[in-house]
């Protein structure tokens, strides 16, 4: 069954609809999903809806639902958005599912065991948007939520407490021999500073609202929404149930999360991970935040960026692309119309859009569509830059290093346009004693057209697909396996192919 990777997203609020955030995380776990299946893993890729807690309660009073009705109508335009952007995920999980509710139970159940778990009195300031405590000292002036800038409300109650403390030696080891288990560097530092200043132990229960999971041993309290919500990641691999599925796909390789939830996944989810005896994921990586157009993205500001509307507009792989191209992955990006149609009419109309065009009329033209044979001939810089960018490629991604893994491909790119311009094939065309120069040239370039097909298919799985049917295959090229096609010379000699057609629309900076 060969050697398995699971990569996470985390599982979105249903308090709001899916703006670019979600779609930000969910396509970059998408690409590394994707990539790591055509590398001949057996990946499983998760994702899902936080559906429990305060906001949804809140919400759905406020719309005048029923907590699960809001879920029930609102996971919609998740599943939606996913199918429109072309996500692989494997699974979608919903907290509100039984499946869940045995696993959150089964891992309070052992950490209750552990001793792990008591009675105690919660006092505390509490943010509703947030759903996070805070103490005085944390609060901004006027008492404000240090997070999101709102009021605050003072709330005490009682509560049952995890016993986190207890783990913070251990966890700080492992933080110490595990550099990588959280990235990138800057968010592992922070990390490490915060582990380091002391952990105390975590309010896990509530009884100020009803939505959630109730305790066994005390009815009155449902569990707090991140205990809850973090344990989908293992309710999705069998557990507690299905321990042969469990073992093979649990710990995970990698949860891509935003920064903002980086402690409750690089602190939180471990300590609950130690107490239950259970492994801790391998990684954990942090990406920015999206601005719009310079400024913070807010439904007051009324500049929520909407996929739905954006790939209505500039299309689905344009969108995928440009989020992965844009920002480095990890630092915070700005998003603007602008910046969008800029790359889409250069990086992808004109340099790979063109350049695919330009090849395949030419081979149309000089040998009737038909692949020419190659003749080992001119393929020096071609073929080595191809080859370099398939193993940068590897490398970038498994480091989730988007945008370098574009430009490693867009090298390739690039050097095709320049050989292009220096052989002047049109030239050789005119000179019968240069057809073994035109035949390698065009060979050369259509065998390096098949290759980019390959890399740019976890990014813009349409339009790669798209261009491996305009190269004559009929086959599906996300199910190709680099292992065995991707290697330089493998295109077959007098493999008819297509006419050329755009790739990637201009489109009009209307501003
Ligand atoms: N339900 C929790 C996660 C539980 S995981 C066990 C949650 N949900 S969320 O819907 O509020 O946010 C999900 C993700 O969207 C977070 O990773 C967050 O960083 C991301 N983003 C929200 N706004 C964003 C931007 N403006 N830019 C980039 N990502 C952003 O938190």
């Amino acid at each position: 069954m060969g050697r398995t990777f699971y990569v996470t997203t985390p599982i979105y609020y249903v308090n709001d609809v899916p703006h670019i955030g979600h779609a930000y995380t969910t396509i970059a776990a998408d690409v590394l999903a994707r990539y790591k299946r055509m590398a001949g893993y057996d990946c499983f890729f998760l994702t899902g809806t936080d559906e429990h807690g305060q906001k949804v309660e809140k919400a759905a009073r406020e719309s005048g639902e029923t907590p699960q009705e809001l879920a029930d109508r609102v996971v919609e335009r998740f599943k939606g958005l996913w199918k429109r952007l072309n996500i692989s995920n494997d699974d979608f999980i919903r907290t509100t599912q039984e499946r869940h509710k045995r696993a959150v139970l089964a891992l309070y159940q052992r950490a209750w065991e552990k001793g792990d778990i008591y009675l105690g009195e919660y006092e505390g300031w509490y943010c509703v948007p947030c759903e996070s405590f805070w103490t005085e000292t944390q609060l901004e002036e006027g008492r404000r939520c240090p997070s999101c800038g709102r009021p605050t409300e003072k709330v005490k109650e009682p509560s049952y407490f995890f016993r986190m403390s207890r783990y913070q030696e251990r966890l700080l080891r492992h933080l110490e021999s595990n550099p990588d288990f959280v990235q990138p560097p800057s968010r592992y530092n922070e990390i490490l500073n915060f582990v380091r200043g002391g952990l105390r132990d975590l309010s896990i229960s509530r009884t100020g609202f009803r939505w959630g999971i109730p305790l066994p041993n005390d009815p009155e309290h449902v569990l707090y929404v991140w205990f809850d919500a973090l344990t989908n990641y293992i309710t999705a691999v069998g557990f507690p149930d299905d321990r042969e599925r469990f073992e093979r796909y649990w710990p995970a390789d990698c949860h891509i999360i935003g920064k903002d939830i980086l402690r409750f996944h690089a602190v939180y989810w471990p300590t609950f991970l130690m107490s239950a005896d259970l492994p801790l994921p391998r990684r954990v990586f942090a990406h920015g935040w999206w601005t719009v157009e310079g400024k913070k993205m807010s439904k007051s500001a009324g500049n929520v960026v909407d996929p739905y509307q954006v790939t209505d507009e500039f299309g689905v792989d344009p969108f995928r692309y440009f989020l992965l191209r844009e920002v480095p992955f990890g630092l915070d990006g700005d998003f603007s119309r602008s910046a969008l149609v800029h790359r889409i009419n250069g990086d992808l109309a004109n340099d790979l859009g063109n350049l695919a065009s330009r090849v395949l009329a030419m081979t149309k033209r000089y040998f009737g569509g038909r692949v020419p044979p190659s003749h080992d001939l001119m393929d020096g810089q071609v073929r080595s830059q191809a080859e370099r960018s398939l193993k940068e490629l590897d490398r970038h991604i498994s480091d989730l290093a988007f945008q370098q893994a574009l430009t490693s491909i867009w090298d390739l790119v690039d050097l095709l346009n320049k050989y292009l311009d220096e052989t002047a094939p049109w030239g050789l065309a005119k000179d019968e004693g240069k057809r073994r120069e035109l035949e390698a040239v065009l060979y050369n370039c259509l065998e390096a057209l098949r290759l980019l097909a390959i890399m740019l298919s976890p990014f813009m799985p349409s339009a790669a697909q798209r261009l491996w049917e305009m190269l004559g295959f009929d086959s599906k090229v996300e199910e190709a396996r680099i292992e065995e096609v991707g290697r330089w010379g493998l295109l077959p000699e007098g493999q008819q192919t297509q006419p050329p057609s755009p790739l990637f629309p201009r489109v009009e900076d209307k501003g």
